[in-house]
Order: structure tokens, then C-alpha cells, then sequence
């Protein structure tokens, strides 16, 4: 198949593309920049240079392209730690509405058969500890938060709702891995390296993590043979803070995290901070297992770290 895929030169677009042509695609990989055109043909992409936020130029990097799948991965979080972060979600925020408009027309308007689209599994906070795609998510986090979680049930109902086409919606858990924040060098990578990532409260939240490549195996599977709906992509551990971070900190530092007051957290990285590390909830990947035929060659992260 043709497969365009917004999003190439991202950290699972690097996963994702190799593979998707590994199994025999055609793949046009986008990116804003001309720089980034031999890093897309090492990939084994056609490198097609277009801004996401502009419709005239999706259109006619689409209807070039003629894909019979367009993949999207567009976002605009990469950066260093908080520094920045107003402005990265604000622009995150638009790649995930207008972006996902202007992807979606352009599709229509060659008539891809398969519409696959990056989200992420971040459940309401009630009720149990591991969530299903049926269960709903937060609408209503506090801050900032409040319009990321608009912005991503925008392109999920944009996305799923699409009748021309087979609409998927991949919620990731928490990306590790090579070229993630979590990977070595990542912001989140050295902040817990040096300490800098706390307990906070009892550390009750529950994450859901999944290794960057297995995400892109995901992805190439609902590019093959996925069906219109919404699947978790998370491996098979999920596990609250209190068990994760002390585990990592322990790997990176050789010590245990410092615990840190409600109050402080709330300075440093607002309500929503607080709320993750004390009341988050996972995800359960057992549909995406059943009906996409695939499994984390990195079960859990207890080993999947270690191994990154
Ligand atoms: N579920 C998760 O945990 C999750 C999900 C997503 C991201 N993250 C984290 O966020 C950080 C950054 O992610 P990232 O490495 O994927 O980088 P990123 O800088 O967010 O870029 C992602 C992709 O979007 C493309 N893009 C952005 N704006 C565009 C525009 N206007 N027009 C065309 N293309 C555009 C970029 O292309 P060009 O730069 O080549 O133009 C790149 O291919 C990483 O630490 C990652 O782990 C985590």
C-alpha cells in the first residue's frame, strides 16, 4: 500500500516508518522542513516537505501522494522539561484539530481506505484502576490540560466519525525508549536520573507505559488490518508510581526518589501533576491484543526499561 504518514521524523514516525517498508509499503513520509528530507530518505520515506497547519499545502502533499493510508503522528511536544511547554501545547493543540481537519480532507479527497491517528489512554479518575476503551476519558483535568483534552477528543470524534473511510484512534500509554523523553537524554530520562522527579503523595496514580517500538508495531498492525475504532496501545503492566518511580530512580541514580510535599508539586508542575502522580489511571490492552494480533515484545516495563 501507499501509506502517508504526518509525523515521520517524530519520535515514533523514526519507529514506524523502517517498518512499515520492511513490510513492503510505499511510504511519503511529512515533515515542515527541507533539512530533515535526508533523514527521511535514509528512513526509506519519500520525504514530502508541507506544514500540517496549512490546508492548501496538506491537500496537495496528499493528492501527490495518492496514499491508500494516511498515518497521524503530528505533535509538537518536543522540548526541554516545562521550558516552553505553554507554547508547545497550544501548537500540539492545533496540529490535533486543525491538523487532523486538514488531513482528513485531504484524504477524502483521494479516498484513503484507512484514517490511523495518534491519542493517548488518559482514563477519567474514578472507578478502578485499569481502564477499556469503553471507559471514559478525562475530559475535565484542571489547567491548561482542560484544552489538550478538548483538542484530543476533537480528532478522536473527528477521526472515528470520518464515514468515508476506516477511522482508528491508537491511545498510547507512556512512550520509553530510544528518542522519547523517556529514553536516554530525554527530559524526563534525566530528571529522574538526577533526581528530579518526585514522589508526591502516595504515589497511588497508575501509569501505563509502552516501549517506542512496540507503539510502532502497533501501528503498522492497524495500518494492515485494524477495524474503524479506538484501541489501547499500553503493555501489560500497568503500575502505580509508587512502583515505577522508585524502580527507575533506583536504576538511573542508584537511590530512591526524594518525596515531595502536594504544594511544591503544585508550584512546579500545576494540579495536573499532583492529579498524575496521585490519581491517574491505566489502561488494559487487551483489545488491540485480540483484534489487531499483536503483543509487546516488552510485556512490562520492569524488564522494557532496563532493556532501553
Ligand atoms: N504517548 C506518549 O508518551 C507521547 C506521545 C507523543 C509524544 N511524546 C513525547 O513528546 C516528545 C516529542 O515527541 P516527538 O519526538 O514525536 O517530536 P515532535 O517535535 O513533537 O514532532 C512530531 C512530528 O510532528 C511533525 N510536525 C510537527 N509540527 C508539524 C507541522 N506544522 N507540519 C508538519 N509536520 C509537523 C514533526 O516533523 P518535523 O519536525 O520534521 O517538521 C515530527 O515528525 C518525545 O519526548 C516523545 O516521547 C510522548
Amino acid at each position: 500500500m501507499r501509506v502517508f504518514v504526518a509525523g515521520a521524523t517524530g519520535a515514533i514516525g523514526r519507529q514506524l516508518v523502517p517498518r512499515l517498508v520492511e513490510a513492503g509499503h510505499e511510504v511519503h513520509g511529512m515533515t515542515r522542513s527541507k533539512s530533515n528530507e535526508a533523514t527521511l530518505d535514509e528512513l526509506g520515506a519519500v520525504p514530502v516537505v508541507a506544514d500540517a497547519l496549512d490546508p492548501d499545502q496538506v491537500a496537495e502533499a496528499v493528492g501527490r501522494a495518492k496514499p491508500d493510508v494516511i498515518v497521524h503522528q503530528l505533535t509538537a511536544l518536543a522540548g526541554e522539561g516545562m521550558r516552553d511547554l505553554k507554547r508547545r501545547l497550544a501548537i500540539t493543540n492545533r496540529l490535533r484539530t486543525e491538523g487532523t481537519d486538514h488531513l482528513l480532507s485531504a484524504g477524502q479527497a483521494v479516498g484513503v481506505r484507512r484514517f490511523v491517528a495518534q491519542s493517548v489512554a488518559v482514563y477519567a479518575r474514578t472507578g478502578g484502576p485499569v481502564k477499556s476503551e469503553d471507559d471514559p476519558l478525562d475530559l475535565t483535568p484542571p489547567g491548561r490540560q482542560r484544552e489538550a483534552a478538548a483538542a484530543m477528543l476533537h480528532l478522536e470524534e473527528a477521526v472515528l466519525g470520518a464515514e468515508w473511510t476506516e477511522g482508528i484512534v491508537l491511545r498510547y500509554g507512556g512512550f520509553y525508549g530510544p528518542g522519547t523523553g523517556m529514553g536516554p537524554g530525554g527530559d524526563m530520562h534525566e530528571m529522574i536520573r538526577k533526581r528530579r522527579f518526585p514522589l508526591v503523595g502516595d504515589g497511588g496514580g497508575v501509569w501505563s507505559f509502552i516501549h517506542i517500538a512496540d507503539a510502532a508495531e502497533a501501528t503498522l498492525a492497524a495500518v494492515e488490518h485494524g477495524t474503524r475504532g479506538v484501541y489501547n496501545v499500553v503493555d501489560d503492566d500497568p503500575a502505580p508510581v509508587a512502583e515505577w518511580l522508585p524502580a527507575l530512580t533506583r536504576m538511573l541514580s542508584g537511590k530512591k526518589p526524594r518525596r515531595v510535599p502536594r504544594f511544591v508539586v503544585r508550584l512546579a508542575a500545576g494540579e495536573f501533576g499532583v492529579l498524575m502522580m496521585t490519581e491517574a489511571r491505566g489502561a488494559s490492552n487487551a483489545k488491540a491484543k485480540r483484534e489487531l494480533r499483536w503483543s509487546p515484545a516488552h510485556p512490562s516495563w520492569r524488564q522494557g526499561f532496563a532493556a532501553a
